[in-house]
């Protein structure tokens, strides 16, 4: 089998590189950059990836660069879709310019999520039409972010083919249930997650035929021993009564992760620019077992920075490292890929096109579910229906999500406007407006 990876010059290639090896699944990976200097530097660490497995006597799959997105595609029976429009820089103005409007930029979540969707839809959907063309059977994979936005774009060309994925509503079931004193590998272990990508929520843990999640809810020592009990904090977890995405943190304590995201020198995107820059041109020309070192290093310093400000707000506590392990998306890809092409079933949180599973959006809405994972794709599964509260947001953000793909599509500023206001955290039309022009959206 063949797998093509779009943006296969990426910082976290190497991830999904490992993830592959010792398993027969792939053959043959290609790599697909519009940047030839990433390319070369994360095609050299995965060359030095390959070869200490090859020494280990693991089974490594063979590596293909091309600069040629048709070359990637032909022949290709899965595609990830990881790329990054506008490089990291991009990242850096989708955070600052709401930041000067006193509104939150992040890649994902608010006006920042709005402005990045905006610039990547057309890429995205220009991507599908000739995965659609060249390789009509393939199943993509889209990681690239806004994940829920950009499947629901790509939807409308690849339909069911294009399933978009997300680590953070695995780690959340992983890391309570081991905070509930439960195995998640264990059979007869079960869960409830509803909603969009980066808009979910968790409302059930079963083990042994009992639900853990109420008694997890009102024991604030054991919320206090992971990532998301000690974000939403024991108080507002018992008053909710599930437990929420970890971007979930951006609205119910919208003040002050502002706050925090304001008061650091830099945001994430900032900080990222400056230490991925330096990664790559370090690792450039350099050789492939020290840029492979320089890698992990990166590597692990950005997983221990993540989040960080959110951190900051709620006392500053580090990551633990069952925090840093709660899956990975690389293995959630894995996972994914060999259901479908082994047909070995599986119950996967996937971003697809809900199908009527959440009747208050329509069929083709994309939702973030489990699903039933197999040859056929991803089915999602029943799900209760979500309360007022949780559909509330979720019909909010998919308003948003669609006004954003209409003005990707069309160029309209009055459907990029709509967007932006539509969104919850947005507070003004007119600071939208501003936001539109500072991020040069004019027709
Ligand atoms: C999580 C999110 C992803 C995001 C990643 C890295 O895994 O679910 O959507 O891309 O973190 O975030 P970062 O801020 O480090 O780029
Ligand atoms: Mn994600």
């Amino acid at each position: 089998m063949r797998l093509a990876i779009l943006g296969g010059g990426g910082f976290r290639v190497p991830l999904v590189y490992g993830a592959l090896v010792g398993d027969p699944l792939v053959d043959e990976v290609v790599l697909h950059d519009t940047s030839a200097q990433r390319l070369r530097v994360i095609a050299s660490v995965v060359g030095a990836q390959q070869a200490v497995a090859r020494r280990e006597g693991h089974r490594a799959p063979a590596v293909r660069v091309t600069a040629s997105l048709d070359e990637a595609l032909r022949g290709a029976d899965f595609v990830f879709s990881a790329i990054r429009v506008g490089g990291t820089e991009g990242r850096v103005r989708d955070e600052r310019v709401p930041l000067g409007e006193g509104l939150l930029g992040q890649e994902t979540v608010g006006a920042g999520g709005v402005l990045y969707g905006l610039r990547t839809v057309p890429v995205a959907m220009g991507i599908a039409r000739r995965v659609k063309a060249l390789a009509p059977d393939a199943w993509v994979i889209n990681f690239t972010n806004p994940a829920g936005m950009v499947t629901e774009a790509m939807a409308r060309v690849l339909g069911p083919r294009v399933i978009g994925i997300c680590d953070s509503p695995v780690g959340l079931v992983r890391r309570a249930a081991r905070a509930a004193g439960a195995d998640p590998d264990a059979p007869g272990f079960g869960f409830d997650y509803v909603g969009l990508n980066h808009l979910g929520w968790l409302r059930s843990l079963t083990a042994g035929g009992r639900d853990l999640l109420p008694g997890l809810l009102a024991d604030p020592a054991a919320l206090a021993t992971f990532e998301e009990g000690r974000l939403f904090g024991a108080e507002w977890l018992s008053a909710l009564g599930s437990l929420p995405n970890e971007y979930l943190h951006y609205y119910y304590f919208r003040r002050e992760a502002l706050a925090a995201v304001r008061r650091s020198a830099a945001t994430r995107g900032e900080f990222l620019h400056e230490r991925q820059s330096a990664f790559f041109a370090a690792a450039d020309g350099a050789d492939g077992a020290v840029a492979y070192g320089l890698w992990q290093r990166a590597r692990l310093e950005r997983e221990q920075t993540y989040m960080a400000e959110n951190r900051a707000a709620t006392g500053g506590w580090e990551r633990d490292p069952h925090d840093l392990d709660g899956g990975g998306y690389d293995r959630v890809a894995l996972a994914l890929m060999r259901a479908v092409a082994r047909d070995e079933p599986a119950v996967l949180v996937l971003n697809v096109p809900g199908g009527g599973a959440v009747s208050l959006l329509d069929p083709q809405a994309v939702v973030e579910v489990p699903c039933e994972v197999g040859a056929f794709g991803a089915r999602p599964l029943p799900v209760s229906a979500p309360d007022e509260h949780q559909g509330g947001l979720m019909l909010a953000l998919k308003s948003v999500e669609r006004a954003a793909i209409e003005a990707a599509e069309t160029g309209s500023r009055a459907a990029a406007l709509r967007a932006l206001v539509r969104h919850p955290l947005v507070d003004s039309a007119a600071a939208a407006g501003r936001v539109l022009d500072a991020a040069g959206f004019s027709r």
